[in-house]
C-alpha cells in the first residue's frame, strides 16, 4: 500500500433501481437481495482499503427498518471503521429514493466484517487504518467493542480475555446495586 489510508479512502457509493426480478409479491426488493447487494458494496470498501482479496466473515446489526418499493433506488454507502489484524469491520448505510417524490428514506443499517486472505484463502494482515475526524474516531473505538461482542457470541473470545467488553460490563453491574 502506497498512502496512508483513511475511512474516506475507503468509501463506495452505489445505486440500484428496485426492478419487477428484485421484489417478492407485495412489491417490495426481497431482503435476500439488498443483502447482496449490502454485501457486494461493502466487500468493494474492504478491498479498496486493504488492496487484498477479502471475503465475508459475519455480519450482524442489519435491520430492515423500512420497505423498499418497486420503481424506487436504493442507494448504498460504505467504508471501512476499524482494521484489527486479518480483518476489518466495514460500516453500511442504506436509504431508498423515491425519485418522483423527491423523498428519501434510511432503510438499513449493517456492519460487515471481512477478512483478507492470500490465494490458498489463508488469513493475511490488512494495512492499518488512520482515522482524522472526531466521526471517524468514535467508529473506530466503537468498532473495538462490537468486535469483542461478536467474537464472545461465537465463543471465540473468552469474556476474561476482553478488554473493552469485560469493562463495559463491569461498570454497567457496577452501577446498578444488586445488594
Ligand atoms: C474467513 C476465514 C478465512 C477465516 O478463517 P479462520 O480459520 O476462522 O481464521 P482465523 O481464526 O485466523 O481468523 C481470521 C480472522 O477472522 C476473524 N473472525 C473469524 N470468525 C469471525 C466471526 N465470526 N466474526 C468476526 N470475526 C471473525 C478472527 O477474529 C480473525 O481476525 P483478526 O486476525 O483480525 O484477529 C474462513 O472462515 C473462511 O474461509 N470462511 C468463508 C468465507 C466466505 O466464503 N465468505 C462468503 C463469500 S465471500
Amino acid at each position: 500500500m502506497s498512502i496512508r489510508k483513511t475511512p474516506d479512502d475507503s468509501r463506495c457509493v452505489m445505486s440500484e433501481v428496485v426492478l419487477p426480478n428484485d421484489t417478492n409479491s407485495h412489491g417490495t426488493i426481497f431482503g435476500g437481495r439488498l443483502m447482496s447487494l449490502m454485501d457486494k458494496c461493502a466487500a468493494i470498501s474492504a478491498t479498496r482499503h486493504s488492496e487484498i482479496l477479502c471475503v465475508t466473515v459475519a455480519v450482524d446489526s442489519v435491520e430492515f427498518t423500512s420497505p423498499v418499493y418497486l420503481g424506487e433506488v436504493v442507494m448504498l454507502e460504505s467504508w471501512v471503521n476499524r482494521v484489527f489484524n486479518t480483518s476489518l469491520e466495514v460500516e453500511i448505510s442504506v436509504e431508498a429514493e423515491n425519485i418522483l417524490k423527491k423523498k428519501r428514506r434510511q432503510c438499513n443499517r449493517a456492519f460487515f466484517t471481512f477478512v483478507a486472505v492470500n490465494a490458498r484463502g489463508k488469513p493475511v494482515p490488512v494495512p492499518p487504518l488512520h482515522p482524522e475526524t472526531d466521526l471517524e474516531k468514535e467508529r473506530y473505538e466503537k468498532a473495538a467493542l462490537r468486535r469483542e461482542m461478536r467474537l464472545y457470541m461465537k465463543g471465540r473470545l473468552p469474556l476474561e480475555n476482553t478488554t473493552h467488553l469485560k469493562d463495559d460490563l463491569i461498570a454497567e453491574i457496577s452501577r446498578k446495586d444488586l445488594r
